[in-house]
């Protein structure tokens, strides 16, 4: 039998439902916070990525699928979203008449990681990026953004984790005293961070190898060599979160795995995952539309993790996802055909319907209303119809009431709504 592929997984219909209540609480929310969607294609051409991610990144040296199609173009299915929606913000010239936009996009990316729990080759996100704002109001307003998602989700357990990471004009600085830093560490090294020692020490510091993790502990941080204005962007940040009253941690390691970043950079993090502890992360890239072709134009964004976010909810056992609004157990032929009619007439009007077409006991039919998680259960048997009342049984409070068969759908309806 022909299997998965190795990284890759199907999302069983169980388990879609909660994927699509999350997807839809997030677009909701980003839409409250005046985001829009834009939807971008699964592949770009390769030159994008190495360009915008960063040619020494672990995703451009060792993680994307990349190919030659058959003229010969050198493609890559995305690893990420932020280079796509920053190039077809300027291909499709979004920045006139008003450089501002809120952009947000939902979708499958895909990385040549070694697969661990909550580490796929395919995996999804979720991503909002904002366009043309320099001020650190909306900094503090994506992590606002973010921690109303996650309280409506119900989700504990997390953290914000935030931090700085200059611009170019404090990183060359910080770079040399980094690079000093590392060649005094350097037998410790692995082979990928010596060689990106000199081009782009800051990588050094996100290298997940443990000897290197050690070497690099008391590495100096990049928040204690920012320049003025990035300090002050940074405070007012934090001011804002304090007012706002949203918890957050300094973490002067975070320094993120692509090279597009700029000052404020956040993760937000959960201890219910294991090593795979980042179920969002962001931050800014002011200079990333201008190095792709585009006028200078501030931007700043992040990605959920949508597979994380989804295994988090799972571990709170807190299934999100519904079942059939009725199941209709049926006893016996003349009854099946009424409960067909009924639940046609039902799922005309929006109510979901399940019902069984076998001929099975009542008892093995509650059973099966039970584990589709069924809000309400119609019995129709013989001696129901013989007195002309059928019973709708509420699953959650167990209530039971008698409704006559005249006008059964619409007070199947009206119940069933009163207790929505
Ligand atoms: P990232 O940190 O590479 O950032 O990914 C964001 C999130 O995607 C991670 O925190 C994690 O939850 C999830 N993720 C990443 N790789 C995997 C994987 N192999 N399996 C499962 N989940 C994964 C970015 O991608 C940036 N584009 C975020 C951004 C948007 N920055 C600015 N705008």
């Amino acid at each position: 039998m022909i299997q998965l592929i190795k990284g890759f997984k199907d999302i069983l219909p169980e388990e879609v439902a909660l994927w699509q209540q999350i997807e839809k609480t997030a677009a909701d929310i980003f839409e409250d916070f005046g985001f829009r969607e834009i939807r971008i294609p699964m592949m770009e051409r390769t030159e994008l990525f190495a360009r915008s991610i960063g040619q020494d990144t672990d995703i451009v040296e060792k993680e994307m699928y990349t190919f030659a199609d058959r003229k010969g173009d050198l493609l890559t299915l995305r690893p990420e979203a932020t280079a796509s929606v920053v190039r077809a913000y300027i291909q499709h010239k979004l920045y006139t008449p008003d450089p501002v936009r809120k952009l947000y996009t939902i979708g499958p990316m895909f990385r040549r990681e070694r697969p661990q729990k909550g580490r796929y080759r395919q995996f999804y996100q979720i991503n909002a990026e904002v366009f043309g704002v320099a001020s650190p109001y909306i900094d503090a307003q994506l992590i606002i953004m973010l921690a109303v998602l996650f309280e409506r989700l119900m989700i504990k357990d997390i953290k914000a984790h935030i931090n700085s990471l200059g611009c170019p004009q404090c990183r060359p600085a910080f770079k040399k005293i980094l690079g000093d830093f590392i060649s005094s560490k350097i037998d410790r090294l692995c082979t990928d961070c010596r060689r990106r020692k000199d081009r782009n020490p800051l990588r050094v510091l996100d290298c997940k190898v443990p000897a290197c993790r050690q070497a690099m502990a008391d590495a100096p941080a990049l928040t204690d060599h920012i320049c003025e204005a990035c300090r002050e962007h940074f405070n007012t940040v934090q001011e804002i979160l304090n007012t706002q009253g949203v918890e957050y941690i300094l973490d002067k390691g975070l320094v993120r795995g692509l090279d597009y970043y700029t000052r404020t950079t956040f993760e937000i993090q959960t201890s219910a995952l294991g090593a795979q502890n980042a179920i969002a992360g962001g931050g800014r890239y002011d200079r990333l539309v201008h190095a792709l072709g585009g006028p200078e134009i501030p931007a700043i964004g992040f990605a959920i993790g949508l597979d994380r976010l989804v295994e988090v909810v799972l571990q709170q056992e807190r299934s999100l996802g519904r079942g059939p609004d009725v199941f209709i157990a049926a006893l016996g032929e003349k009854s099946r055909q009424m409960a067909f009619d009924w639940s046609c007439d039902l799922n005309r009007d929006g109510i979901s319907t399940e019902m069984e077409f076998a001929d099975k006991s009542l008892k093995s039919q509650m059973k099966r209303a039970h584990r589709l998680n069924s809000a309400h259960v119609l019995i129709v048997g013989e001696n129901e119809l013989a007195k002309g009342e059928i019973i709708l049984r509420n699953m959650n409070t167990k209530e039971q009431h008698a409704l006559t068969i005249e006008g059964l759908v619409k007070s199947v309806k009206d119940r069933i709504r009163g207790d929505l």
